[in-house]
C-alpha cells in the first residue's frame, strides 16, 4: 500500500466523521491573510490537531484550522495556517492539506501568498496574480510510488494556473480599482530569505516573485485535476534590491498593511470563480 495515499485517506475518514460540508472552493490563506474568516459566514471549524496523522503548523502566529463556511454563498474551505516544507516535514506532508481540500469536493483552488518581489517593476504592497510557478529547489510532491486513484504518473504543467481563473481575477481587480501585476512565482525551501545572489538568479530565470510556499501545493492540486489561481502581495522586494536588510516584521507589516484590500480582491475573485464552475 502506498503509505502517502494511506495517511491522506486516514486524515480524510478522520475529518469526515466530524464535517459533512462540501466545499466548491478551497482557499488557502497567507501571511496578512489569517483572519479572513472572520469575515465570512462560519458553519464549522475544524482544528489541525484534531485530525488523526495531519502536519501541524509549527510557525508563530499561523493558526491551524479548517474553516469550512460561505463567502458570499458560495461553499468554501479555508486554510487559516499551512504547512511549510522549510518546518521539516517531508514535502507529501506539506501539500497533504491541499489533497484533503480536494477529496472533500473542492474544485478550486486559490492561493495566497506573501512573497519577495524580483522583479524590478515591483514595490512592497503590490499584489501580483501568479501566471505560472518555478518548484525546481523543492522536490516534486509527486515523487514516490504514483496512486492512479489521485492522478496520472506524469502530469501535463502547461496551464497550472487557469487561464479563466486569471480572467476573473483582473476583473475583480479591475472592478475594485486595485492594481494588479502577474508574474511568474518561485518557490525556495527556505527558511532562510535569499541572498542578493539568489535573487538575483531568480530574476534571470524568469521569476517574478519569491517564496517559501505555493507551487508544490499547486503542483498536487494539478495532479487531481483542480483549477487552480494564486495571489502574492509583494511584502518586500528581494534582498540586495534596497539597502535594508530584510525582516520577517517587515514582511508581516506589509502583507498586514495591505490585507483589507486584499481581502475584498479574494471575495471577489471566489464570487467570480464560482460563477466560472456554474458556466454563467
Ligand atoms: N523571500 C522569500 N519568501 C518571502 C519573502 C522573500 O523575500 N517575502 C515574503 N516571503
Amino acid at each position: 500500500m502506498n503509505q502517502v495515499y494511506e495517511k491522506l485517506m486516514t486524515c480524510f475518514e478522520s475529518v469526515k466523521k466530524k464535517i459533512d460540508f462540501v466545499p466548491k472552493v478551497a482557499l488557502v490563506l497567507g501571511s496578512g491573510l489569517g483572519d479572513y474568516g472572520d469575515s465570512i459566514q462560519i458553519e464549522q471549524v475544524l482544528d489541525y490537531h484534531e485530525i488523526e496523522g495531519f502536519p501541524v503548523s509549527t510557525v508563530a502566529g499561523h493558526k491551524g484550522r479548517f474553516l469550512f463556511g460561505y463567502v458570499e454563498n458560495v461553499p468554501v474551505v479555508i486554510m487559516q495556517g499551512r504547512v511549510h516544507y522549510y518546518e521539516g516535514y517531508p514535502i507529501s506532508d506539506v501539500v497533504l492539506p491541499t489533497r484533503l481540500m480536494r477529496l472533500l469536493g473542492a474544485e478550486i483552488l486559490f492561493l495566497t501568498n506573501a512573497a519577495g518581489g524580483v522583479n524590478f517593476d515591483f514595490k512592497a504592497g503590490d499584489f501580483m496574480m501568479i501566471t505560472d510557478q518555478i518548484s525546481n529547489f523543492v522536490p516534486s510532491p509527486l515523487i514516490g510510488p504514483n496512486e492512479e486513484k489521485l492522478g496520472e504518473r506524469f502530469p501535463d504543467m502547461s496551464e497550472i494556473y487557469d487561464k479563466d481563473l486569471q480572467e476573473v481575477i483582473r476583473c475583480a481587480a479591475r472592478e475594485l480599482d486595485i492594481p494588479l501585476k502577474e508574474g511568474t512565482y518561485v518557490q525556495l525551501s527556505g527558511p532562510n530569505f535569499e541572498t542578493p545572489a539568489e535573487v538575483r538568479m531568480c530574476r534571470i530565470l524568469g521569476g517574478d516573485a519569491v517564496g517559501m510556499s505555493t507551487a508544490c501545493e499547486a503542483i498536487a492540486a494539478n495532479h487531481m485535476g483542480m483549477k487552480i489561481c494564486g495571489i502574492s502581495c509583494i511584502s518586500n522586494l528581494g534582498c540586495g534590491m534596497t539597502d535594508q536588510p530584510l525582516t520577517h516584521i517587515e514582511v508581516q507589516e506589509t502583507a498586514d498593511r495591505v490585507a483589507p484590500l486584499f481581502k475584498q480582491l479574494v471575495t471577489k475573485t471566489i464570487v467570480g470563480a464560482n460563477k466560472l464552475l456554474e458556466g454563467k
